[in-house]
């Protein structure tokens, strides 16, 4: 039985809606869906590896998180972690990283890994739009693809990651590119029509029959986002919009070879405090 029919689904539409609202059908989709989401992307993902996005980008080549001398012993937090692969790899290279997560079938998936890896990174249930960590106790904080896309409060979220780093901490956050929100969620040619407006910012809901939300994806356009990072004191140094790598042949969802040639599928922000 696939997530939709598990929570039963029955349709899709675009509306407001609140945090708590939103935080309650995302907890309920990844517990429901993390055994789904792993069969069919852990390969892609690993066990201990960091890959940014779709396009495959690593963070071994790309060094986003700044140059790896300066990760060794560093206080890394994953926001929206998931089964925290990328923490794993962190670990691996010398940095100590806590990831968080609001689902606990994610984290699960976590706690499994780290007893057949060896690497065993803290994981913690928690919402990103409040934080269970202490103001400045972390020097990086990142995500690739967790909680931003699915908050319906992130500037809550660059507010909370701006309080437990450091100053000068650097914030480096995946999500999907926001264009992707004025065409179809298709990786084939129907993919490559604009048939919704960029600029609708109500959510994306998937709800069951009495209406209840069973997923939700929240929209922001690319002025939001840098006007949410400036609110919240970041500084941004870059914004990477990954091309789509000669030979990847691997589709996720929207994001094909098709699509990946003609239009940005992820943002990467690249920020720092102060
Ligand atoms: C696409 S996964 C990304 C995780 C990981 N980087 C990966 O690639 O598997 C999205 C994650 O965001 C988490 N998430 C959604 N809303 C969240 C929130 N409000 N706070 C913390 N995590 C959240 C989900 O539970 C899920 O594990």
């Amino acid at each position: 039985m696939g997530t939709e029919s598990e929570l039963g689904t029955v349709g899709v539409g675009r509306r407001a809606v609140d945090a708590t609202e939103s935080a309650r059908a995302n907890r309920r989709w990844w517990d429901a869906d993390a055994a789904a989401y792993h069969r069919e992307h852990g390969g892609f993902l690993g066990e201990a590896d960091f890959v940014w996005c779709p396009e495959g980008l690593r963070e071994e080549a790309a060094q986003l998180l700044g140059p790896p001398d300066r990760l060794v012993g560093a206080r890394v937090l994953e926001v929206g972690a998931g089964s925290a692969m990328c923490s794993r790899w962190l670990l691996g290279r010398g940095a100590r990283p806590v990831a968080f997560d609001i689902s606990a079938g994610m984290l699960d998936f976590g706690a499994r890994t780290a007893a057949s890896t060896g690497l065993v990174v803290p994981l913690v249930q928690a919402d990103a739009q409040q934080m269970p960590f202490r103001s400045h106790s972390f020097d990086v904080a990142f995500t690739a693809f967790g909680a931003i896309p699915f908050v319906a409060d992130s500037a809550a979220v660059m507010t909370e990651v701006a309080r437990v780093l450091r100053p000068g901490g650097r914030w480096v956050f995946a999500v999907s590119h926001p264009i992707r929100w004025a065409f179809p969620d298709s990786p084939g040619p129907d993919g490559l029509t604009a048939t919704m407006s960029y600029f609708d910012r109500s959510a994306y809901v998937e709800f069951d029959a009495a209406g209840v939300p069973t997923y939700i994806e929240q929209h922001r356009t690319m002025g939001d986002r840098v006007r949410e990072l400036g609110a919240a004191g970041f500084r941004l140094l870059d914004l990477v919009e990954p091309e789509w790598p000669d030979g990847l042949t691997s589709e996720w969802g929207q994001w094909s070879p098709l699509r990946g040639k003609l239009l940005p599928g992820t943002a990467i922000f690249v920020c720092e405090l102060g």
